[in-house]
């Protein structure tokens, strides 16, 4: 327990968290490596959730003051990254990977697996208070899936036999004992053979001289292919020759155009007057001219 000033000005209060003496140190430590004390914000995070499970109201004021930098600047880290837990969490923390490669290779009866044994949901905490669960995105391990995380330690190749092995593990025996059981991960992964079986070749470490080259293996040459010749076309047949159209007929030859106009001639035709006007002479006037005198 001890006293600080806020980072915002805030009165002085009494702090509910401290680390202990070793932490202290290590925290130390650790802002000595960088040129800001803000800077060292995540692995004092991280040396702080190793002590108390999770990141309390009162670990982030702790953080804050430690590092001189507001409370809301920590907290902003905390809500960012999911392996800062803002919640109280179970003994052991167990991540199951849900992402396409480990799908692929059973993880969702891995998961199944894993709830029915807490008799709990992902997000949640078993009865006994030893596991929290929570679904991953990929972890980095996809080659090995399916796989997950308990705490800081990967088991991949996992299938539901040895699931249980390790669940067993930490479950009784404690964390520290566990880890210390599956010390050798490389075996227990599977990224060696089990016994019997031929081991996989050594790869060669960083830095060693590069491994004499393969002699040069020239490709077979494709056996050549002669493009096939086109069949010879033909040039398209002459269009037979259309003779050019009789000339027009020469005009005196053309027949008399026709009359145009009802009633009228045609230019040139000798044709008989119409009937009304081809009467007989007009009647011989016979009245004498003594008669006509009569008359007057
Ligand atoms: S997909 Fe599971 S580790 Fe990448």
């Amino acid at each position: 327990m001890g006293t600080y000033s806020g980072p915002l000005g805030k009165p002085e209060s009494t702090m509910a968290f401290a680390l202990t003496p070793e932490r202290e140190q290590q925290v130390d430590d650790i802002i000595t490596r960088y040129p800001t004390r803000r800077a060292a914000l995540i692995p004092v995070l991280w040396v702080c959730q190793k002590q108390n499970s999770w990141i309390s109201p009162e670990v982030i004021d702790y953080v804050a003051a430690r590092l001189e930098i507001s409370a809301a600047a920590v907290k902003g880290v905390v809500t960012f990254y999911t392996m800062f837990h803002e919640h109280e969490v179970g003994e052991n923390v167990v991540w199951v990977c849900r992402t396409l490669s480990c799908d692929l290779r059973g993880a969702k009866a891995v998961q199944e697996h894993l709830e029915e044994r807490f008799g709990c949901h992902a997000g949640g905490t078993s009865k006994n208070g030893k596991f929290s669960l929570f679904k991953a995105e990929c972890l980095a391990a996809c080659g090995q899936g399916p796989m997950i995380q308990v705490n800081d330690r990967y088991f991949e190749n996992l299938d539901l036999t040895k699931l249980d092995q390790i669940l067993d593990a930490y479950e009784k025996n404690g964390a520290e004992a566990a880890e210390k059981q599956f010390a050798d991960t490389a075996v227990y992964n599977g990224h060696v053979a089990p016994p019997g079986m031929e081991p996989p070749p050594a790869r060669p470490s960083v830095g060693a001289p590069a491994a004499q080259k393969p002699a040069s293996i020239a490709p077979p040459k494709p056996a050549s292919i002669a493009p096939p010749k086109p069949a010879s076309i033909a040039p398209p047949p002459k269009p037979a020759s259309v003779a050019p159209p009789a000339s027009a007929p020469p005009a005196a030859a053309r027949p008399a155009p026709k009359a145009t106009l009802v009633g009228m001639p045609a230019v040139g035709a000798s044709s008989p007057p119409p009937a009304d006007t081809a009467a007989a002479p007009a009647a011989e006037d016979t009245t004498t001219d003594d008669a006509k005198k009569g008359e007057e």
